[in-house]
């Protein structure tokens, strides 16, 4: 079985991410497991930027093979804001309440049909003989008000093409299943899988 390492200190990602990968010989780890583990400045202008920049340093810190990602939302009408910032949209320390806040007041009066957005994640992988990227989309539209309680985020205000419900009213394994982060690791796991 060979390590790998997962840039991030998030419990449930790490979980999500097991999820997936159970069924392929690698052993996971993640950055709670490493003593003195990168804390990585998400500062580059762009997800991939960011989920390189993580997945390089725990690379560099650790010499695992390592995995990062990085989720934007991407709203049309705002000319893909808040994107990379998503996390920090209303503002250093925002409360995804805040966030979704401040994105219904940015999209007040914008039309149903111009409420246009996708999520996107980049994951990143990089090892000794490997580098690269790997995203995975979903294209939605913006509600006007907060519906459901579950998931996390802007998870209220996005439904997903083809579906009538938010992302926060669905289960958490109904999301898991056709979210931007499921699609993205779908395709990580491509690419482990033939390392
Ligand atoms: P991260 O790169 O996974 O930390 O995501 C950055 C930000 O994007 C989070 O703080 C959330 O605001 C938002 N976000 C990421 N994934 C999701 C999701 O699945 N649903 C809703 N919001 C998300």
């Amino acid at each position: 079985m060979t390590p790998l390492l997962l840039a991030t200190n998030n419990k449930h990602k790490v979980e999500e991410i097991r999820h997936f990968l159970s069924g392929l010989p690698y052993v996971v780890r993640s950055l709670a497991d490493i003593p003195n583990g990168p804390v990585t400045v998400e500062d580059a202008p762009t997800l991939e930027g960011n989920a390189l920049k993580k997945a390089r340093e725990a690379f560099a810190e650790s010499g695992m093979l390592s995995m990062a990602d990085d989720t934007g939302l991407e709203v049309q009408a705002l000319g893909m804001r808040p994107g990379v910032y998503s996390a920090r949209y209303a503002g250093e320390g925002a409360t995804y309440h805040d966030n979704c806040v401040k994105l219904l007041e940015e999209l007040q009066g914008v039309p149903e049909e111009k409420r246009r957005a996708q999520f996107r994640t980049v994951i990143a992988i990089v090892g000794r003989e490997f580098e690269g990227t790997v995203e995975g989309k979903v294209e939605g539209m913006i509600l006007t008000a907060l519906r459901g309680e579950q998931g996390f985020g802007y998870d209220p205000l996005f439904v997903p093409d083809g579906h009538s419900r938010s992302y926060a009213e669905m289960t958490i394994g109904e999301k898991n299943t056709l979210s931007h982060r499921a699609r993205a690791l779908e395709k990580a796991v491509t690419i482990l899988s033939s390392l």
